[in-house]
């Protein structure tokens, strides 16, 4: 079945970050500041009408960027049984196309090491030391120029 990739409330977003990257915590732990502030885009993943994927963009800068316009990719999950079948990869090229409209220059992550790889083949690049988040794991900062 063909995959739809269109925008979605915060609301809809829920369901898959609780499953895919808050297993074991509260639930109230998928909601994510600035969820429904209006410069925050939320982006679903859709076969037929089941939503098997997700990423939030929030206007946030880091100072590791010289760049003034930043957004940054939060909450980027797909559904395990649906893993390698490209929707990730589909997930974030429409984002960089929507925020290329709005004259985004860089678009920047905080990468959980297990998902380094995924973001490599997007060619995102590494931009900090390794760090730790509590309750979720290594991280590294990662970034992409899209102007
Ligand atoms: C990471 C994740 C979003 C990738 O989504 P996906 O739909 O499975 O990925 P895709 O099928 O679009 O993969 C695109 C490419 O990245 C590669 N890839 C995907 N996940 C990878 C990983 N974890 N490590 C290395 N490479 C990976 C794929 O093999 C594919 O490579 P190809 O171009 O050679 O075919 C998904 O595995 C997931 O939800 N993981 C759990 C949550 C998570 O870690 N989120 C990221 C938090 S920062």
């Amino acid at each position: 079945m063909s995959i739809e990739i269109k925008y979605i409330s915060s609301r809809e977003t829920i369901d898959l970050r609780y499953l895919v990257l808050r297993q074991g915590r509260p639930r109230s732990t998928s909601h994510m500041e600035g969820d429904d502030s209006k410069s925050t885009k939320h982006i679903g993943a859709f076969m037929g009408s089941r939503c098997v994927g997700i990423l939030s963009l929030f206007l946030s800068r880091t100072n590791k960027l010289k760049s003034h316009s930043q957004y940054q990719l939060r909450g980027m999950a797909v559904e395990p049984q649906f893993h390698g079948q490209d929707i990730g990869r589909k997930l974030v090229l429409f984002s960089e196309c929507e925020l290329k409209k709005m004259n985004v220059e860089m678009l920047w992550c905080n990468a959980r090491e297990i998902a380094v790889g995924f973001y490599k083949k997007l060619n995102f690049e590494i931009i900090s030391d390794q760090f730790h988040i509590p309750e979720v794991g290594p991280h590294v900062l990662m970034y992409k120029r899209l102007s």
